[in-house]
């Protein structure tokens, strides 16, 4: 068990427990071609409102155009690690319907999609890094993405390396204690508020 591992009141799957959002990837590292498609169908298999399926994502790989532009749409604190990793990927959801009406799971069912892409990546050895920091009109812009169509996230996909590669000020982020709220605090019933009663973390 690593130093990243959930502190959970019970035991977890290790897929859960051992995912963790890395800052310090190995810029030498590259994805198969395998390991990539595999990605994108655990994305591209996540349940959604009507089967709806309101997710596209933009894929770059290290030394690629896409890459590169997804990248400069990062916000800056973000540019200080991000450019290691051997995958950016950019989460876009549908937001309208086919006749125009807006669709209120679209970025609901996109979260899910990239979940099960991070736990994929997981499986493969990988870590996965998602933020929401970048500027989506640029990214729609280098990108030519339509109307309709909103940019929510940009993951960073890679293999985990030690944090003291990183710059300085990154350095004590990536080895922070990982915490959580209490599910006393999180998870209710007999009305908000009342914890539901399962065993606590001991
Ligand atoms: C929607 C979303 C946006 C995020 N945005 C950023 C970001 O811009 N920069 C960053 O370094 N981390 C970002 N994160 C990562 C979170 O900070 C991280 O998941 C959280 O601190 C919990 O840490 P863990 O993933 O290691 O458990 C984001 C995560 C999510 C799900």
């Amino acid at each position: 068990m690593s130093p990243r591992t959930a502190d959970t009141a019970v035991a977890v799957h290790p897929l859960l427990a051992e995912r963790w959002s890395p800052r310090s990837f190995d810029a030498s590292h590259t994805v198969t071609d395998e390991q990539l498609t595999a990605l994108l169908e655990a994305a591209r298999w996540a349940a959604s409102a009507g089967n709806l399926q309101p997710w596209r994502f933009l894929v770059g790989r290290r030394g690629d155009a896409t890459f590169k532009q997804i990248f400069d749409s990062l916000k800056p604190g973000n540019q200080l690690w991000a450019g290691n990793s051997s995958l950016l990927i950019a989460a876009v959801a549908a937001e309208q319907h086919a006749d125009g009406t807006p669709h209120s799971h679209a970025a609901y069912d996109t979260g899910l999609a990239v979940a099960q892409l991070v736990l994929q990546a997981q499986a493969l050895g990988l870590h996965a890094h998602q933020m929401g920091g970048f500027e989506a009109e640029q990214l729609r812009t280098a990108l030519s993405v339509p109307d309709g169509y909103r940019p929510l996230s940009v993951t960073a996909i890679g293999v985990a390396a030690a944090a003291d590669l990183l710059p300085p000020e990154l350095h004590a982020r990536e080895t922070a204690a990982r915490e959580r709220r209490p599910l006393t605090e999180t998870f209710y019933a007999e009305g908000w508020g009342t914890p539901v009663r399962v065993r606590q973390q001991g």
